[in-house]
């Protein structure tokens, strides 16, 4: 078996980070009642998303009775009823009622774990290690932005991919030319910038200018611009958009999370200043290009290795390593290693 060295052996470190599970809109039309329940996984832990007494909650999707996932049940008198023999869970995770046992006290063990929730961006957002409370919820600059007359929350899609790929592949200024001929490049250029790169509370920055002479040959709808890059780590990434064709802002920007090791879910917010312009010319553009890239990136391993051969061309994939390494590193050695590899600021850019 192909026993390549990993970048990164242990992915604890990312339970530290919010990660996004589900939209709103999903969670809406997941129960009758607009509260869900609906499943999900982040880092291989099932997980359930309901909303309890006003607010949302993610809790491990098994029954501490038989283990029955907690999503398939539905909410009854402001409990989370498990569809197996019934058992009802407070908002806390706690049992509070066991209907085939209604008089005998409840065991201590009955209750399920949970974890931090919040809902940002219409999307629901879970960390499933807070004790070390060094994160927060990636930026997006769609929201409380005036200049921004539409503002589109997609409907999230799944890869066969980690993260880690999904992320690169989004960032990665010399696939243009070879997977997305036509569409967000012209093959004539096929040689990357290579850019300065900044780290500023916890976001890698950085700055990228494609040729403008490629507006002759790409379709209208292409994001040509200066493009500006605010890549919360280690998923998200801020894509502001400058665009060549009328001056105007466009708005990408994308978080994956992380399902496992070899999937990830992605969710996607695109932002722009045409009332007028119907969803789903972004949208669609924006599915041509993804089924560009996931037959290719589906095809990578998704664990990150130390044995793939870099180039300084591929310096924003380079550096991006280099502080996930840092940063499962320092989680190696507790809270302030951690938040030191996160918070550190280093700059190239002046
Ligand atoms: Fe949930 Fe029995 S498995 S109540
Ligand atoms: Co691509």
């Amino acid at each position: 078996m192909l026993n390549p060295r990993s970048l990164v052996e242990d992915r604890t470190y990312l339970r530290h980070f919010w990660h996004p599970v589900c939209t709103l809109a999903e969670l809406e039309a997941a129960g009758p009642d607009g509260a869900g329940p609906i499943g999900a996984k982040l880092l291989g832990e099932p997980l359930v998303i309901v909303k309890l007494d006003g607010r949302m909650r993610a809790m491990r999707d098994r029954c501490a009775h038989r283990f029955a996932k907690l999503s398939g049940g539905k909410i009854v008198e402001n409990r989370l009823q498990c569809p197996y023999h019934g058992w009802q869970y407070n908002a806390d995770g706690r049992c509070g009622k066991i209907p085939a046992a209604p008089s005998d006290a409840i065991p201590r063990k009955a209750f399920v774990p949970s974890y931090e929730c919040e809902v940002k961006y219409d999307i629901v957002w879970v960390r499933l290690d807070s004790s070390w409370d060094a994160t927060t919820i990636p930026h997006c600059g769609a929201w409380d932005n005036d200049e921004y007359k539409k503002v589109i929350v997609a409907q999230p899609y799944n890869w066969a991919s980690s993260a880690e790929r999904r992320w690169e592949n989004f960032t990665d200024f010399s696939h243009f030319a070879y997977v997305h001929p036509g569409t967000l490049y012209d093959p004539a250029y096929s040689e990357p910038a290579i850019v300065p790169m900044d780290r500023v509370d916890g976001e890698l920055r950085f700055f990228m200018e494609p040729g403008k002479d490629m507006l002759d040959t790409l379709p209208p709808d292409s994001p040509l611009g200066s493009w500006t890059y605010r890549a919360a780590m280690p998923f998200t990434v801020n894509l502001d958009i400058r665009l060549y064709k009328n001056d105007q802002p466009f708005l990408l920007w994308t978080t994956s999370s992380p399902i496992d090791d070899e999937n990830c879910r992605n969710f996607m917010i695109i932002a722009h200043t045409d009332p007028d312009m119907p969803d789903s010319t972004p949208l669609d553009f924006q599915k041509l290009v993804l089924a560009e890239d996931q037959p290719v990136i589906e095809t990578q391993p998704g664990d990150l290795s130390l044995e793939e051969v870099s180039l300084p061309t591929d310096k924003v994939s380079n550096q991006y390593r280099k502080w996930l390494r840092e940063l499962a590193m320092g989680a190696m050695e507790g809270r302030e290693g951690f938040r030191k590899a996160l918070l550190t600021n280093t700059y190239e850019s002046v």
